[in-house]
């Protein structure tokens, strides 16, 4: 088999995928630009999406300019249709919403989310890479919870590793108060989404506890909610042995003290390919293809399709 060559597998799959992670300048939009290009150069058909909120700057990572609409037009449009809004790039089988740097997402109609699913999943494409903004507000949380990947981009560094874990804090909270059928639950979980009362309910356990003190018989149901979800770690900005080992070490630790079921997907070095290629308005995938990040990134790509064969054991 070629290096480019698909499985039947992966060519048939059509998913979502969203680079988060809480923290920001870790790399989310850099990995999210260049796997969605490198998916592109492997044959999927790709679109790109910008949904950093106000911090939009994922059309500089492909060295294009600010599309003319947005995924904000598209939300505040509640368009269904996405395809309009999917801006073709120099580079085939890969487009591109686009988000505005100049505004924020402040007063979302009702529902978006829902309609920005249904949007961008009837889009004639394979694949779509969402790149989220940092921090946990809602509608981060809510742009990652519709993703079926969720792949979580840290630095090897403690405070990154906290932004991830209160990011899934977050995840995992708004998907349990957002799909357990009962108010008395739903009451229960937002009381302690921020707050003293937060300071009780760290992991995944003590969310079920929770609901347990309230309505038993919703625990299997919750337990599913969180354990189908799909979330995988990337150590981005890697530069010595310690750091190469962070990611896989850093999911168990997750996996383990939080209950949150997270694979590890892999890591990309840092290299300053990686920043002079932005710099110049170029993409280091093309500008520096032999760099290392390149090369990684390409390793990466491959593993997050494949990455069913990782998934975290509970
Ligand atoms: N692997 C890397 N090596 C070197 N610089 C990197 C790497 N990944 C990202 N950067 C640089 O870090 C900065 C932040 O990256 P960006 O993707 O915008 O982060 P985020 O989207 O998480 O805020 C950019 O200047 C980018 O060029
Ligand atoms: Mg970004």
């Amino acid at each position: 088999m070629r290096e480019t060559d698909l499985t039947s597998e992966e060519s048939r799959r059509f998913e979502v995928w969203a680079f988060g992670g809480g923290k920001g300048g870790t790399g989310k939009s850099a990995l999210a630009a260049s796997v969605g290009f490198q998916l592109s150069r492997l044959g999927k058909r790709v679109v790109l999406v910008d949904a950093d909120f106000g911090g939009a700057n994922l059309h500089t990572c492909l060295g294009v300019a600010a599309p003319a609409r947005s995924l904000l037009d598209l939300v505040r449009a509640g368009g269904t249709v996405a395809d309009e809004y999917a801006h073709a790039t120099p580079y085939p089988n890969l487009r591109l919403i686009g988000g505005r740097v100049d505004e924020g997402a402040g007063g979302l109609p009702v529902g978006w989310a829902a309609r920005l699913s249904t949007a961008l999943r009837a889009l004639p494409v394979d694949l779509v890479v969402l790149d989220l903004g940092a921090g946990v507000g809602p509608e981060t949380v809510e742009v990652m919870n519709l993703a079926d990947l969720k792949v979580m981009v840290s630095v090897p560094e403690p405070s990154s590793i906290e932004n991830v874990v209160s990011l899934l804090r977050s995840l995992c909270l708004q998907r349990l108060v957002q799909r357990l059928p009962s108010n008395e639950v739903r009451r229960r979980l937002q009381a302690v989404q921020s707050g003293e009362a937060a300071m009780r309910v760290r992991s995944v356990g003590d969310m079920l506890r929770e609901i347990e003190a309230v309505d038993p018989s919703l625990l299997g149901a919750a337990r599913a909610l969180i354990e189908e979800m799909a979330i995988t770690l990337v150590t981005n900005q890697v530069r010595d042995d310690a750091d190469r080992k962070f990611g896989a070490q850093t999911a168990a630790v997750v996996r383990r003290h939080f209950g949150l079921p997270m694979s590890y997907a892999g890591f990309v070095h840092h290299d300053d390919a990686v920043w002079r290629t932005l710099r110049r308005g170029k993409m280091f995938m093309v500008d520096a293809s032999r760099s290392r990040a390149a090369e990684d990134i390409r390793r990466l790509a491959r593993n997050l399709l494949q990455r069913a064969d990782q998934s975290p054991v509970f």
